[in-house]
């Protein structure tokens, strides 16, 4: 948590823009939506909680009904559908076939734009799943429980490893593609998974990556800190033509499209696990230099991603649903993967960048595909907006309805996706959740509320959030003050712990607000996001960013302390300090300031190395906008490194604060300087 001497958050310098107008959802949308109850909320409020939400699970095949809703016997490790058996691999795909066999599940998208359009059908997926599960089960001897490290693109074998995971109750761990494989051996290491799943190479900006060598990397760093996967399954980017220019290492590296046709044929039973068993986990920042596992369960995960993708989304049979995020992140997770699949739509999974070769790409591939659902972010939408637009106005597309998600949205930036990429024709929903969450937690629903660009909106129902001051008053709507978005209740989607670290998960989102740490009553555990927000009198919720060491950019959380301790492995680095700087496109930046050991010069190979050293340990998206090395960085007394000054500099913010109680206030000009430089 940032403190006056430390840090500023990115919720600090998020700019208070005012409040704006309502847009009313078309009527052809309300007409034809999922969801048109208007009194919803009443139904989900918290009389009928929670089993209310019996609702959401009863969108599942059970194979054993929950005899309990809710357990918080344990609280706040709150169980959901107590009693409960599915399987979500059974749940996204075979009980589909017998009405969906030959629909489309997954249209994938190859960045090469003469690379034809693939559509894969249910039943292809389902003999696939089950072809590689049979590999996973029989060749790697993967069973119930164990952890499964997937450092994968954005290509159809990917959710296939997830959903062979699932199949066989194997918890999965996805890892961004662009995580270095230092990244993924971290993530190796403290889910002791048994394998790793990579492919050889992929498309990114007009280039084929090598993404092997990263696997080498992974395998290599995992075992030097103590734990070696058994193998590495490879898949091939062109199947029969080995991508990359790592070599495949005897006996350790597998390349599954070989070893696939021994399975050719083969069926794997879902394994039916209790509702409460592992999903998967999903690493993510937070304040400390270490990522944590979140883990999610099956039945309230699924249940949760399914409704939401039902009522949110809106996604109806006929539907071509393309979400631009990356399955390695949560949101690709539930709604590329889970919540569309559950409910037997059509998702497409594009593999490259959204402006390649130019920004008309996502309108020629809607064009194509007939999309009607649009999920996107922030950057993504400045991103192309920078690039022209790609005049969406000369393809013939019609987005019924568009989404946003992963940072606050500018409302001009609001109005540019509302005008020009929905064509004033698509209701818009600005959702505000986290990796935690596993869904949507504020929102419109699309029918049944007016929009307000720059808010996200009331909460999901039976969401009931609540802003607390930091002495834990209530901060009432349209009070014009800020402070900590927490969540009354818990709700089907949430985490259930950190892997492995079940303190961490009460310290980091129960502690603070908690009275009574032995209750078991579900009231005493407000679940703290993380966020700083703000409620209009209307009662939507602004979201200005996050309150502690995390910043978001474009979209992707990284940790500044993450961020500060690569710098450290250049052995010239004395100190370093990482702010979040506003950026036109990318929302926020990283930008670093380092001190340097004594007589080492300032060079600006030496700066280019400190910032190849973030990529190599985190990836190329956490590259520092800027890498100013500083003589000195400004500290109290006590040597508490003053982010905050160098916050207000990397802002071009004159207001430095009070500088008195420095150790070294001279620092302060000469940074300064430097910056203006
Ligand atoms: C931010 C991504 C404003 C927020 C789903 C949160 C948002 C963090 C929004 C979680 C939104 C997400 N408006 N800010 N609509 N959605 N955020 O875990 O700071 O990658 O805490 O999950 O993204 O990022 P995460």
């Amino acid at each position: 948590m940032s403190d006056e001497t430390s840090g500023v958050s990115e919720a600090e310098i998020a700019v208070h823009w005012g409040e704006e107008s309502y847009f009313h959802p078309p009527a052809s949308f309300s007409a034809q939506a999922n969801l048109q109850d208007k009194n919803i909320r009443d139904r989900f409020s918290l009389d009928n909680f929670p089993q209310c939400f019996e609702e959401f699970a009863d969108l599942l095949t059970w194979d054993r009904r929950w005899d309990k809703v809710l357990d918080t016997s344990d609280a706040p490790f709150f169980k959901w559908f107590v009693g409960g058996r599915l399987n979500a691999s059974y749940n996204c795909i075979d009980r589909h076939l017998e009405k969906h066999s030959n629909k489309t599940a997954i249209h994938f998208v190859p960045e090469p734009e003469h690379e034809a359009i693939q559509h894969m059908t249910y039943r292809e997926l389902w003999v696939r799943v089950n072809e590689f599960a049979a590999l996973l089960r029989d060749f790697a001897g993967v069973k119930q429980g164990d952890r499964i490290t997937i450092h994968m693109p954005m290509v159809p074998e990917l959710p296939i490893a997830m959903l062979a995971c699932a199949r066989l109750g194997a918890i999965h761990s996805v890892v961004f593609a662009g995580f270095s494989g230092k990244a993924a051996a971290d993530r190796i290491v403290d889910s002791e998974s048994k394998l790793l799943i990579t492919m050889d190479s992929y498309y990114r900006s007009g280039a084929l990556l090598d993404h092997k060598e990263k696997a080498d990397i992974a395998y290599e760093d995992s075992k030097n800190q103590g734990h070696a996967v058994d193998k590495v399954l490879v898949f091939e980017r062109y199947p029969g033509r080995y991508s990359s220019p790592t070599p495949i290492v005897e006996g350790r590296d597998i390349i599954v499209n070989d070893l696939l046709k021994d399975f050719r044929g083969q069926r794997v039973d879902p394994v039916s696990v209790k509702s409460e068993d592992p999903l998967f986990l999903m690493y993510t920042s937070g304040s400390t230099g270490r990522p944590k596992g979140a883990q999610h369960g099956t039945g309230g995960y699924l249940s949760y991603a399914a409704w939401t993708s039902k009522n949110v989304q809106d996604i109806h049979p006929e539907d071509v649903y393309w979400c631009m995020a990356d399955i390695g992140w949560i949101t690709g997770h539930s709604y590329i993967v889970y919540g569309p699949l559950a409910l037997g739509a059509s998702s497409i999974i594009y593999e490259g960048t959204p402006t390649y070769p130019d920004a008309g790409r996502p309108w020629r591939v809607a064009e194509e595909l007939g999309v009607t659902i649009f999920h996107t972010s922030p950057t993504a939408i400045r991103a192309l907006r920078k690039a022209g637009g790609g005049n969406p106005e000369k393809y013939n597309y019609h987005f019924k309805h568009m989404t946003t998600v992963g940072e606050p949205i500018e409302p001009d930036v609001w109005k540019w996706y509302y005008d020009v990429i929905g064509k004033k024709e698509a209701v818009i929903v600005d959702t505000w959740w986290q990796t935690e969450t596993g869904g949507f937690l504020i929102t419109t629903m699309p029918a049944i509320d007016p929009m307000k660009p720059g808010s996200a909106g009331p909460a999901m129902p039976g969401i009931h959030p609540v802003i607390y001051d930091e002495d834990g008053n209530e901060v009432p709507p349209g009070s014009n003050k800020a402070g900590n978005i927490c969540i009354r209740n818990p709700w089907p989607g949430m985490f259930q712990t950190i892997w492995k670290d079940p303190d961490r998960f009460v310290s980091t989102y129960f502690a603070k607000y908690n009275k009574d740490p032995k209750s078991t009553d579900w009231r005493d555990w407000p679940y703290m996001a993380g966020d700083g927000a703000m409620q209009a009198a209307d009662g939507y919720y602004r979201i200005l960013g996050r309150i502690d060491d995390v910043i978001n950019v474009a979209g992707h959380r990284l940790g500044t302390k993450e961020l500060e301790s690569a710098a450290l492995t250049v052995p010239e680095v004395a100190e370093s300090a990482v702010v979040a700087a506003k950026d036109d496109v990318k929302g926020i930046m990283p930008e670093i300031y380092v001190s340097l050991q004594p007589n080492v010069e300032p060079t600006e190979e030496l700066r280019k190395r400190i910032s190849d050293a973030i990529a190599k340990e985190i990836g190329p998206i956490a590259k520092p906008r800027a890498v100013w090395i500083v003589p000195d960085l400004p500290k109290t007394r006590s040597g508490k490194i003053m982010r905050r000054i160098l916050a207000a500099i990397s802002n071009d913010n004159n207001d430095v604060g009070d500088v008195t109680t420095l150790s070294n206030p001279e620092t302060v000009d000469l940074i300064r300087k430097l910056h203006t430089k």
